[in-house]
């Protein structure tokens, strides 16, 4: 049976005043629901303060990029290795904001999905096609092949140690939610893609639904047989939102 999680992406807002009620009200409502796997992935300069505010808690800490190398002469950039001496357990790849602002390839974000790997961090691996993907009937192929291209690099059974995320772009902020219909469609897809490789794996790995999930439509889009839990950003900068979404999978 496979766990729920519900994983917070606050993406670029948050303050070092702001995020303390933040982070103390998230650890203390998720202790009550330790049946699902609860995080935040916060920017990297706040891994500290969210590292101290959700010590013994049962919230995990994420990042939500990674460098693709291991150290050296990359200004800018931040390691897997620095990540981990955060106490981060988990980081966010190919968030379709970073694939199309900043140009990550389906390649690239393999690069770095293996990097989280080899440091020992559960890569959260996003997935999900454009509203102009969608419209062409193209979503299956567009799915397959971001998926296609971890699998490829890291191998199958690297998605034991792993999460997927389906985050269709459309639905990303907008407030327009994928239908539990379809969005249970795409991650039969995902599942079953791999499944062709190894169905042990297939049958254990935990599908993320992110794209406006809220706390009115979480509980029936976690209903779905594939839908393993949320990626939220929007309602993860509320504390009340986010811990009403993690009751949902309860
Ligand atoms: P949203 O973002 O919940 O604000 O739609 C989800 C995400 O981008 O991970």
């Amino acid at each position: 049976m496979r766990r729920k999680f519900v994983a917070g992406n606050w993406k670029m807002n948050g303050s070092l005043a702001g995020n303390e009620a933040l982070l103390a009200a998230v650890a203390a409502g998720a202790a009550s629901v330790s049946q699902v796997e609860c995080a935040v992935c916060v920017p990297f300069p706040y891994l500290a303060q969210a590292q101290k505010v959700l010590a013994g808690s049962t919230v995990g800490l994420g990042a939500q990029t990674l460098s693709e190398h291991a150290q050296g002469a990359y200004t800018g950039e931040v390691s897997a290795s620095m990540i981990k001496d955060f106490g981060c357990r988990y980081v966010i790849v190919g968030h379709s904001e970073r694939r199309a602002l900043y140009g990550e390839s389906n390649a690239a974000v393999a690069a770095k999905f293996v990097a989280a790997l080899n440091a020992g961090l559960i890569p959260l691996l996003c997935v999900g096609e454009t509203l102009e993907e969608r419209e062409a009937g193209v979503t299956g192929k567009v799915v397959t092949e971001q998926l296609d291209a971890a699998i490829q690099a890291a191998g199958v059974a690297a998605f034991s140690k792993a999460v997927i995320a389906y985050e269709p772009v459309w639905a990303i902020g907008t407030g327009r939610t994928a239908s539990p219909a379809q969005a249970q469609e795409v991650h039969a897809l995902i599942r079953a893609r791999v499944a062709e490789s190894d169905a042990s794996v297939a049958a254990g790995v935990q599908i993320l639904y992110g794209g406006s999930m809220k706390p009115n439509n979480a509980a029936e889009l976690m209903g779905q047989p594939d839908i393993d839990g949320g990626l939220i950003g929007g309602a993860a900068l509320v504390a009340d939102d986010f811990l009403a979404i993690v009751r949902a999978g309860a």
